[in-house]
């Protein structure tokens, strides 16, 4: 029997194992969903163990459970870690969900569910391609699987064991399907992921909510005054004015940046499929280098003051930003993060006090295309697909794939089968039914080609 019947035979049951995981609210930034985000770690462990797999553990942290498996069949043959999260962002906001985020169910031809294709389904498709090739008898490879439950939440505690357990981990090569290609027409390797700097602001105007009139005028608004900074912390042209922002960012040369804006890019369909009227973003850059080789400021989150029904007049004491930077190479999140502190506190006025908390970040991503990983990703896409994979790079941060560079010495295949209109992160989150089966017969591709 073939990949591709094998496949087509089990299609249902793949689906339905899928459909048990998606059903389980795991999300891991939330301490109301703990005992869930276990729930999930214990289905796959039963699904490692039907798979016949060693060592097969629910790895106890500070945090939420890591759950290892592995099959080691000798020392003369190739080892590849596959590294997934089965942790999902918070669902909300649920009133915008056309069935709801935890019953799967399937419309269009996409699967729907809060975790579908962020990384659930795509981590899932790595199990099925397993058991394909053991099924077929066609295993030539040492396996080993480490799929988190924090990686929305910074994958703090597999930081740790990354480092405590270097023996455990060693292998030739990691795979991760955990980002996206272009389009279905397109498929595309991820060779650059953004790193992340995530800042909480809170200003501090008088002590207590003031009446704005009897104080109003004569006494600064610390929202009013965040609006100020966070606007004075970008020009027209969209550059970040922090002092030294720029400064340890390499510079692509003309032919690299060629290179990058050759991957397909519709712009009509990019503006139409997000309801926007005209793009914007840093002068004399194309929307994909804008998201893929230029860093970002954003604010993600903005509150203080009166929100709720009705009018109340009044001066607020707090006002509160969040703010993320997305970094590329060579920036440091540390070294970022304390740039911003710095000038913020610099420019905020007496009137108000400041204090800045740094959240979670991760250093920026560029994958080795000359290694054996990455060829045999590109002939997998190439076999599967019928097509030439075109390397991109995506705007999102994967920061535990630099630690794993620095710790275990290992490049990470990106090769990831979402798309952008899934809607990762956001209400009515999809995968595609055919990205789902083709991913698994393109990730066969991927273990047999490596093995070779
Ligand atoms: N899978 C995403 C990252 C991603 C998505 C990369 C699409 C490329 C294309 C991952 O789960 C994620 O959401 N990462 C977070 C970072 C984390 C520290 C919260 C992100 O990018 O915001
Ligand atoms: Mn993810
Ligand atoms: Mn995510």
């Amino acid at each position: 029997m073939s990949v591709k019947e094998y496949i087509n035979k089990n299609k249902s049951r793949f689906l339905d194992e899928l459909f048990e995981l998606l059903k389980i609210p795991s999300v891991s930034a939330d301490q109301k969903f703990k005992k869930e985000v276990d729930k999930a770690a214990e289905y796959l462990v039963n699904q490692f163990n039907n798979l016949d797999l060693d060592n097969v553990e629910k790895i106890k942290t500070d945090g939420h459970p890591i759950v290892y498996a592995e099959k080691i069949l000798k020392d003369s043959i190739p080892t590849i870690l596959v590294y997934g999260h089965y942790d999902v962002q918070p669902a909300d906001p649920y009133e915008l969900w056309e069935t709801p985020p935890f019953e799967p169910n399937i419309r269009n031809n996409k699967i729907y569910a809060r975790g579908a294709c962020d990384d659930k389904g795509q981590m899932y498709m790595h199990l099925k391609a397993y058991e394909t090739l053991k099924q077929l008898g066609q295993i030539n490879f040492n396996i080993k699987f480490m799929i988190e439950g924090e990686e929305e939440c910074g994958s703090d505690n597999l930081e740790k064991f990354v480092v405590k357990n270097k023996e455990k981990l060693e292998a030739d090569v990691i795979v991760i399907s955990d980002t996206s290609i272009i389009n279905n027409d397109n498929p595309s390797i991820t060779v650059g992921l953004r790193g992340l700097s995530y800042m909480e602001v809170e200003l501090t105007g008088p002590n207590r909510d003031l009446h704005s009139g009897t104080y109003g005028g004569a006494v600064n608004n610390p929202i009013n005054e965040l609006c100020k900074i966070i606007s004075s912390l970008k020009t027209k042209e969209g550059k970040i004015k922090i002092p030294g922002f720029y400064d340890k960012i390499k510079n692509h040369s003309k032919e690299k940046r060629k290179k990058i804006n050759k991957a397909p890019f519709d712009l009509t369909e990019f503006k139409s499929h997000i309801d926007i009227g005209e793009i914007y973003g840093e002068k004399g850059f194309t929307t994909t280098e804008r998201i893929g080789i230029r860093p970002t400021l954003d604010v993600n989150g903005i509150w203080g003051g009166y929100t709720n029904e009705g009018s109340k007049t009044v001066l607020p004491s707090k006002a509160y930003a969040k703010i993320s930077m997305r970094l590329v190479p060579d920036q440091s999140s540390k070294e970022i993060s304390k740039l911003f502190s710095n000038y913020l506190k610099k420019i905020c006025p007496k009137s108000c006090a400041i204090k800045i908390k740094e959240h979670h970040g991760g250093e920026p991503v560029v994958v080795n295309t000359d290694t054996l990983g990455y060829k045999a990703a590109f002939l997998a896409f190439q076999e599967i697909w019928g097509k030439n994979p075109v390397p991109t790079y995506d705007g999102g941060s994967i920061p535990i794939v630099a630690l794993f560079k620095k710790e275990l010495g290992l490049d990470s295949i990106l090769m990831g089968f979402g798309l952008d209109e899934d809607a990762i992160h956001s209400p009515n989150e999809s995968f595609g039914l055919f990205n789902f089966y083709k991913g698994i017969e393109t990730i066969t591709s991927f273990y047999k080609n490596y093995s070779k």
